[in-house]
């Protein structure tokens, strides 16, 4: 299959220009002013843009969580993820405490034969010991998987102590990979969600009042500090406070590398969502909706280059499922659908409303998580070589938000009834158009796991 895209505007991280782009089989091969091949098929891109595709390196798909399972299993979310102009995305596998990380390694590569888009994983390392160093090290040489999740909060099922997590790091840094984390005070929130609860505070605006800043502040200062005793580079998930930022600007004062991802939903919605009734279930994650001043941080966080990444910590449940907690907030299980308005919301929000610049939007949206993630130059970008993963983007296209359309496996939206401009108009993975006229053309199993380099060989 060939493909030319004609006088469509390429933005990469660091141009934008006018020019043709043409593909063969799974790659880019030519850029250039009236390309002139004979191809399968040609696409007219005059006036849209054509950027490389979006990668969200944060997705929990069919994760057993909090009793249940998030609702878009791989089919389900990689489809929704490729209509919104996402082409990969990095999920978590979860080792089960007292297990091996192989074991879940295994169960997760059987959910994943379905993927439609690519993948890859990071390994969450939830219990530490003496044989899961040596696994670490297999995971890193041999099965291409060089990140590694930590949580410092959910007691009891994924949390481990400093002293696990000193011992990751030094094993991690020795061989090239990275430590990325869920940066809370696990003890902390816990004792103010029982205090809660004690109380009879039930509704999920007591979730968002449990995880105050200061636990975010405090866990991601922690995380700093044991990555610059250790010499390891890190990577903070799901930021979405000032005081958070700012532990992280002093890590950079002592030229620590220290990666910070915020997601969407932090940029664009606040904590005034939850009132004191249940309608706020739909937005009870970890951690909970900020506030305004913290959106404004974020925001020149991005432009500061202190925010490399936009994800979406996308882990839906149904309306069913969060009802789990509808007399005790503590029950509904965490977490939202996102992944398919991740490149359009950023876009409205971000570069249509003169936050960020074009380059800038596929530099946090795309090309740093290659980098950091080890996947850099086959994905993150448009250059002769890469894979062929490629959006055609129409930036003035209007359209509004909506259970009713989206395409993730999920009864309700976050976004219900929110506007934007600019939309995702046609979809190439690795030469293959996945969507068109709102179609998806690509069936399951056409994903591909994504074997992942050594952070130390893109960043650092
Ligand atoms: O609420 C969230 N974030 N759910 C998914 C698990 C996690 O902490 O990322
Ligand atoms: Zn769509
Ligand atoms: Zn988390
Ligand atoms: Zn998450």
């Amino acid at each position: 299959m060939s493909i030319l895209i004609k006088n469509g505007r390429v933005v990469t991280a660091s141009e934008s220009y006018i020019a043709d782009v043409y593909t063969e089989g799974e790659k880019i091969v030519a850029i250039g002013k009236d390309l002139n091949y004979q191809a399968d098929k040609i696409i007219d891109a005059t006036d849209k843009l054509v950027f490389p595709g979006g990668i969200d390196p944060h997705v929990h798909l069919d994760m057993p969580f909090m009793g249940t399972y998030s609702s878009d299993d791989y089919e389900t979310g990689t489809r929704a993820a490729l209509h919104g102009g996402t082409t990969m995305v990095i999920d978590f596998i979860l080792q089960t405490q007292g297990d091996t990380l192989h074991n879940a390694l295994k169960t997760w590569q059987e959910k994943s034969k379905k993927a439609i888009g690519d993948y890859s994983y990071h390994m969450a390392v939830t219990d530490f010991n003496d044989d899961v160093a040596k696994e670490v090290v297999q995971m890193i040489e041999d099965e291409g998987i060089s990140s590694f999740k930590t949580f410092m909060a959910y007691k009891g099922a994924l949390m481990i102590d400093d002293g696990q997590m000193v011992q990751l790091m030094k094993v991690v840094k020795k061989h090239g990979g990275l430590v990325t984390v869920h940066a809370t005070n696990g003890d902390m929130i816990d004792s103010l969600i029982a205090k809660n609860r004690a109380l009879g505070n039930m509704s999920p605006l007591y979730h968002y009042l449990s995880q105050p800043e200061v636990t975010e502040a405090e866990a991601s200062a922690r995380f700093a500090d044991m990555l610059h005793y250790t010499d390891c580079p890190g990577y903070i998930v799901h930021m979405t406070c000032e005081g958070a930022l700012n532990a992280v600007r002093k890590a950079t004062q002592r030229n620590q590398k220290v990666f910070v991802e915020t997601c969407t939903q932090y940029l664009v919605l606040d904590a005034s969502l939850y009132k004191n009734d249940f309608e706020g279930a739909k937005w009870v994650m970890s951690p909970p909706l900020r506030e305004k001043k913290d959106q404004v941080a974020l925001w020149s966080g991005i432009n500061q280059g202190l925010v490399q990444v936009v994800g979406t910590d996308h882990c839906p449940f149904m309306w069913e499922q969060k009802k789990m907690g509808k007399d005790d907030f503590s029950k509904i299980p965490n977490g939202h659908p996102a992944i398919e308005h991740r490149m359009e919301l950023l876009f409205s929000e971000g570069v249509n409303k003169g936050k960020i610049s074009l380059t800038k939007y596929v530099e946090v949206a795309s090309t740093n998580a290659a980098k950091i993630f080890g996947m850099y130059p086959r994905k993150g970008t448009i250059a002769i070589g890469s894979d062929a993963d490629i959006v055609i983007f129409d930036p003035n296209k209007e359209h509004t938000i909506s259970v009713e359309t989206h395409h993730m496996n999920c009864d309700y939206s976050g976004y219900e009834g929110f506007n934007l401009k600019g939309k995702t108009e046609t979809v190439i993975l690795r030469g293959q158009v996945a969507i068109e006229n709102e179609d998806c053309l690509l069936k399951a199993g056409h994903g591909e796991f994504i074997k992942r380099g050594k952070t130390s060989k893109t960043v650092i």
